[in-house]
């Protein structure tokens, strides 16, 4: 038995939640639109060809905010191509994808969709092939009220009201050597800079979104937001952390502690972000959109039916990296989400990528059902449940030995605390593969009254970690009740399974 004591604090806070920490990410990519939230035909599709039956996972879901239309995908796109008649718009190539792009979906059809399921726009517009002025063009577009050729095209295409987008990123890694238009980090910075002065030129109160590294490995990590922020530090609000993460060669104990990379990397990328902001006396903070982030097993997977990466063959909506998510997937994923929240102070925003088909928390087949991946859990549950102040944790906590990271806590957590509904909810992962955890939780300046719901995902009885949703089984991981769960003498004890996510929420009153 593994043994871990957390106290909470009232008074220890790290800030707010940030509400657009549970974003999502839909890339015109795969079948994540074409046959994932748009399939015109389907039984469950409304008159506008959304599929109903993805909606309502979606909302069950919770994202706030959800980025589009990529990913590679944008640094090859006209966003022209996607608005107007539908029978007008060209059908092209997507260079970055290998597959063809019809654009019966485009900005119009997003702005709807996003509407109908109750999130906020994020939009990333085209750094690799275009610039400034298809920027700032598609600004007016969206934004400006009328009585301008832009605005008025897009009342021409049905839209009176302006769509007021307000966050937007100055393109996607285009630190990449994989991306169309790839830049060094002297080009892009000037580039960010002057395309997101000539859009607030257009409208002032939009936030913008520097593009970060790709991932922690890239030989320019460091540099290449030191030099994009000494450029632009002025002109934009954050600058954006990619990082996907799978289990190599069935060492599950060190990908289970991957949240420990995720934190280091955050930690790293603040820094940077605060020695720009010194050197250049600035005054404003620039801070963090964690814009892509998952689980990808991005090597091993390679056949006709999922391949890796582009299509073999030039086809619209291919199936590509369709990852089917299994318990442990599901823990890590509770953990990064346990590590975006403690760091909620300096990272606003943050999208798992993606929402549907590609490396997504919801499945869908064409004509057929959808479904929730295992990782739909712990986003659906602390999309709801994280209110209020951040708070922050004491944990101590016996070590499970990793061959990445040496020892490493076994029990992860974060926690939230509502003033308001005077709820705290507690997140916590026991990574340990083989132990049961016994946690006590102390509660200082709160008493807790009652536990209003304990709930756990974990292999289920007949499974084991590897267990997944599927088409024709698609309940097999959930949640259910955390049964060893308690308060005792005003401390909560809750006896955690190896290999599981929890969540339990707290009535307290201030004491
Ligand atoms: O989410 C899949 C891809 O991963 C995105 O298109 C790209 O930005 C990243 O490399």
């Amino acid at each position: 038995m593994t043994t871990a004591r957390i106290t909470i604090d009232r008074d220890f806070t790290i800030g707010s939640v940030p509400r657009r920490l549970f974003g999502s990410f839909v890339e015109h990519m795969g079948r994540c639109v074409y046959t994932g939230i748009y399939e015109p035909g389907h039984p469950a599709a409304d008159s506008r060809g959304f599929r109903t039956d993805v909606l309502e996972l979606v909302k069950e879901m919770g994202p706030t905010v959800v980025r589009y239309p990529g990913g590679n995908f944008v640094s090859g796109y006209n966003w022209e191509d996607g608005v107007g008649p539908v029978e007008d718009r060209p059908v092209r190539i997507d260079g970055a994808w290998h597959t063809i792009e019809t654009n019966a979906f485009g900005l119009h059809e997003f702005v709807d969709w996003s509407r109908e399921a109750g999130v906020e726009i994020m939009e990333a517009i085209n750094l690799g092939t275009r610039g400034v002025d298809e920027a700032r063009a598609l600004v007016e577009y969206a934004n400006h009220p009328g009585g301008t050729a832009w605005s008025d095209m897009r009342r021409r295409n049905g839209a009176e009201d302006p769509f007021d987008i307000k966050l937007w990123c100055l393109g996607n890694e285009l630190d990449g050597p994989w991306q169309i238009g790839h830049k060094t980090a002297h080009e892009y910075g000037r580039l960010a800079q002057e395309t997101a002065k000539a859009m607030k030129f257009v409208d002032p109160t939009i936030e913008l979104v520097a593009v970060g590294s790709s991932n922690r490995g890239m030989p320019t990590f460091g540099t290449w937001e030191h030099t994009v922020l000494t450029h632009a530090y002025d002109e934009v609000d954050y600058i954006s952390m990619h990082a996907y993460y799978q289990e190599h060669d069935g060492d599950a104990q060190s990908f289970l502690a991957e949240a420990v990379d995720m934190d280091a990397f955050i930690d790293g990328v603040v820094s940077t972000i605060d020695a720009v902001k010194a050197a250049g006396k600035h005054t404003k903070d620039v801070n963090i959109s964690f814009d892509e982030w998952n689980v990808w097993y991005q090597t091993g997977l390679d056949t006709d039916d999922q391949p890796h990466q582009v299509s073999k063959g030039w086809r619209a909506h291919p199936r590509l990296i369709e990852d089917t998510y299994n318990v442990t997937d599901a823990v890590v994923v509770g953990t990064f989400l346990n590590s975006l929240l403690r760091h909620g102070d300096r990272v606003h925003i943050a999208n798992q990528a993606q929402l549907v088909n590609v490396i997504a928390p919801i499945r869908s087949e064409e004509g057929g059902p959808a479904w929730r991946q295992a990782s739909f859990w712990p986003f659906a549950r602390m999309s709801a449940l994280a209110r209020g102040q951040i708070l922050r944790l004491a944990v101590s906590s016996d070590q499970v030995e990793t061959k990445k990271f040496g020892g490493v806590d076994a029990v992860d957590a974060a926690a939230t605390w509502d003033e308001e509904t005077g709820r705290v909810a507690l997140f916590v992962a026991n990574r340990s593969l083989e132990d049961a955890a016994d946690v006590s939780l102390d509660l200082r300046g709160l008493s807790a009254s009652r536990i209003r719901s304990a709930e756990v995902l974990t292999i289920p009885d007949d499974g084991d970690r590897f267990s997944a949703n599927v088409e024709d089984d698609q309940d097999r991981v959930t949640l259910r009740p955390l049964d060893d769960a308690a308060l005792v003498d005003g401390r909560l004890r809750l006896n955690l399974p190896a290999l599981s996510w929890s969540v339990v929420e707290l009535e307290v009153a201030t004491a």
